[in-house]
Formats: structure tokens, sequence, C-alpha cells
């Protein structure tokens, strides 16, 4: 059976080893700025397009988490003793345009119809931003950052619920949209 050959084993140091882990945190960190910052951007077209109140009510509601976790990542920055950097995101670019295509199509069908369309649209948002915080808490918690782990963990509480509750709306659309 092949031994276990440890992370990074030859030519480098574990101190450089943990260095360039930290440089991938704040790199990642910084994708997730960008991704949460078009997303203070977007949510509140989402907003207005939405047709139930339930539906309207939780996009506003997570616009205003969203802007929680712009703030805590900025926090988790400052924790690295790094300058918030956003990065550019073209995951979340593209999630977004795909939720605007999402947004006019909608207006050429029936109400409960189009809510659903941009509850789909969300929800892959939602999936795009718990795998990342997933990812990154795990990577903080492994570089012994357990501060900015926490606050990763948290975004990625919001996120999942935000997720559910998108499921949970759905619910009486299907039966209207039926
Ligand atoms: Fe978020
Ligand atoms: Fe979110």
């Amino acid at each position: 059976m092949a031994r276990e050959i440890p992370f990074n084993s030859d030519r480098k140091t574990e101190g450089d080893a943990s260095a360039e882990l930290r440089q991938l945190l704040l790199d990642q960190m910084g994708d997730l700025l960008h991704a949460e910052n078009q997303l203070v951007k977007a949510l509140p077209k989402m907003v207005k397009a939405a047709h139930s109140p339930t539906l309207r009510r939780g996009f506003s509601e997570h616009l205003e988490q969203t802007r929680g976790h712009v703030q805590r990542l900025q926090e988790a920055f400052e924790l690295l003793g790094a300058k918030a950097k956003a990065i550019p995101c073209p995951g979340m670019k593209g999630l977004v345009e795909e939720g605007s295509e999402t947004i006019s199509d909608g207006k050429e069908m029936p109400e409960a119809c189009a809510d659903l369309a941009l509850i789909i649209a969300a929800q892959k948002v939602e999936h795009y931003e718990i795998s990342g915080y997933g990812s990154l808490r795990t990577l903080a918690d492994r570089l012994g950052e357990s501060r900015v782990a926490r606050l990763l963990a948290d975004n990625q509480a919001e996120e999942e619920q935000a997720d559910e509750l998108l499921t949970q709306a759905a619910q009486p659309l299907f039966e209207q949209a039926a």
C-alpha cells in the first residue's frame, strides 16, 4: 500500500506551506468579498421582481444579512492583519447574470412560475456561497485562525438558513403554479 505523502513534503519548509495557505485563504476571502458585493447590488432587483410577499420579504432580509457578510469578511481580513481586497469573482458574476435573465424572462410568465424561477436562481447563489464559506472555514481552522473560522461559519450558517427559507417559500408556489 502506498505510504501517505505529507502535503508539500519536498522542496518547501513547513513555514512556506503555511504562508502559502494563508495567502490562499486571503485570496479566496477576496473572491467571496467580491461575490458578496455583487449580491448587495443584485438582491434589490430580486426584491423588486418577486411577486409573493413572503419571497419579497425573504430577499430583503437576506439583503440585510448580505451586508453583514461583507462586514464579517472585512473583520476576518482585519484579524489576519491584511487589507480587505475584493478579487473579481467570475463564478458569482455568471450566477448574477443568470439571475438577471431570470428576472426578464419572468415578465412573460405566470407570477408563481416567475417566483419559482427566482428561487431556483437564488438557491444556486446560496449554494455557491455555502461551499465557499464551508471550504474556507476549514482552511482557517487548519491555520489555527479560530476567530476567522467562526466569522466564516457564521456567514455559512446564514446562507444555509436563506437556502432553507427559499425551499419553504417554494412550497405554496408549486401549488399555485399547478
Ligand atoms: Fe452572503
Ligand atoms: Fe447568500
